[in-house]
């Protein structure tokens, strides 16, 4: 184990956290000893300052052959976590990762499914599904034999469904909560899958001590499930995810971002700039966004030349057909209307598709419309990420089917996701907004973005959490 990583100096675990995807994440160096990266993603920034508060531990998969190798060792400390990584086989986790979580649950909980092909439970997928039941009740188990009597353990997201109901039968002394970060299907939709797999799903959740979620719809949406495939309504919270304002403010004062504002300026000018940043993902519906800014530039002249779009759209999930599939078309819609619209001088729509942080939170600072438009979104942090940081009294345009709608949709101009004629209205609408307009609107926004901390959440979580009926 080399710099970085370091093995574990303390005692019990009373308080442990599981995910799928952990918050670090290893590399070799040049002499291949393993240093510690601390991961992108949403889930990091949420969980990640409850869990150094609490110095819980946090159990995660080990997703790169070097994260396996750093799971040999046990526990360890990297980054101010203190990690257990674990180890799946490679093809159990695509089972487990690509083909149920992601194909499957992903699909279910944001409405995602093209009714005449998917889904389809053939024998593949039920061989995936074993995988899955597998995988979730190693994790149990290893949880299970970590945390010392009556401790706490705070589940995350779709990929975990069943363990809190493993962890009922192993441990019922534990006090536990399941967070889903996701959004929750309706009744209508869990119909979709066998009643096995339903079933086990649900009792899974409600064998924890308490659920969570985002928003009250997601919470109002589990809770009828609930009552019509188990007849009883479990303890569920609302408690929606907050910005980590002081890490988003340490990487909008870096160099790095000077110097990608910088890049971005040289490419925008004194334009005005609508941007957006997400994961190549199905749900944030880049397609009928970049469509609507088509829509605008064909019904408003004047801003022909005017308006910059600019899409930082980093890869996700690319084991799945479906999301490589997306990114070419993708890509082609944006070469389709850049082949439309470009002159000689100016770019309608910058495509980025770059893992590159600093990038984001430079278009972050620098958006006069900040689009979010997910046909659905368990919350959709970035839309409290972007006030934080932005610096021209920006604007939100904000699709109803994101979680966050709820908290700041009155401070936002509303998208109708699926209406690429309203969101090309809506950016319209938005870019002619008067200067005080735009200021009160930004100043709400970003009161909102402050109000709650990532210690507030985790918090509220650990206050919920229970043991099981
Ligand atoms: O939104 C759900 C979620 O699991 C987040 O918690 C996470 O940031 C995101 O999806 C990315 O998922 P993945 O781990 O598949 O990259």
């Amino acid at each position: 184990v080399g710099s970085g990583v370091r093995m574990p100096t303390t005692g019990p675990v009373t308080l442990a956290v599981a995910s799928n995807r952990g918050p670090v994440s290893f590399d070799r160096d040049q002499s291949g000893a393993l240093v510690a990266r601390r991961a992108g993603g949403g889930l990091a920034s949420i969980l990640g300052p409850g869990v150094e508060k609490h110095g819980a531990l946090w159990l995660a998969s080990a997703v790169s052959d070097a994260d396996r190798a750093a799971a040999k060792a046990g526990i360890v400390d990297a980054e101010g976590f203190r990690l257990r990584y674990l180890v799946t086989g490679a093809d159990q986790y695509r089972m487990y990762y690509d083909a149920i979580a992601n194909g499957t649950l992903w699909f279910l909980h944001h409405g995602l499914w093209d009714l005449p092909r998917q889904p389809l439970f053939d024998r593949p997928w039920w061989a995936a599904w074993d995988a899955y039941v597998k995988v979730n009740h190693t994790f149990a188990a290893v949880i299970a034999d970590e945390v010392a009597d009556g401790g706490t353990v705070l589940v995350q997201d779709y990929h975990l469904s069943l363990v809190c109901g493993e962890l009922a039968r192993l441990r019922p002394d534990l006090r536990t909560a399941f967070f889903a970060h996701t959004p929750f299907c309706s009744p209508a939709e869990l119909r979709l899958v066998p009643d096995e797999v339903a079933q086990l799903i649900l009792s899974g959740l409600a064998a924890a001590g308490a659920c969570g979620f985002h928003t009250a719809r997601w919470a109002s949406a589990f809770d009828a499930c609930c009552e019509e495939r188990l007849g009883r309504v479990p303890t569920t919270f609302v408690s929606p995810a907050a910005p980590d304002g002081a890490d988003v403010a340490r990487v909008a004062g870096s160099d790095a971002c000077a110097k990608e504002l910088r890049h971005l300026d040289s490419q925008v000018g004194d334009r005005r700039l609508i941007a957006r940043v997400d994961r190549i993902e199905l749900s944030k519906n880049l397609f009928r966004g970049f469509a609507a800014f088509d829509d605008l530039l064909e019904q408003r002249a004047p801003l022909r030349g005017e308006v910059v779009f600019a899409a930082l759209e980093y890869p996700s999930r690319e084991g799945l057909a479906e999301y490589r599939a997306y990114r070419r078309d993708v890509e082609s819609a944006v070469k389709a209307i850049n082949d439309k619209w470009a002159t000689a001088e100016w770019t309608p729509i910058i495509l980025d598709t770059t893992d590159n942080y600093a990038r984001s939170v430079a278009a972050l600072r620098r958006y006069d419309v900040l689009l979010v438009n997910p046909v659905r979104d368990g919350l959709n942090l970035v839309a409290k990420e972007g006030p934080l940081v932005n610096e021209r009294d920006g604007v939100v345009a904000l699709s109803r089917g994101a979680g966050v709608w709820d908290e700041i949709g009155d401070h936002a101009i509303e998208v109708h996701p699926f209406d690429v004629v309203g969101t090309s209205d809506a950016l319209g609408t938005a870019l002619d907004l008067s200067a005080r307009d735009r200021s009160i609107r930004s100043a709400a926004l970003r009161r909102a973005a402050v109000s709650r901390t990532p210690i507030d959440w985790f918090d509220e979580v650990l206050a919920a959490a229970r043991t099981p009926d």
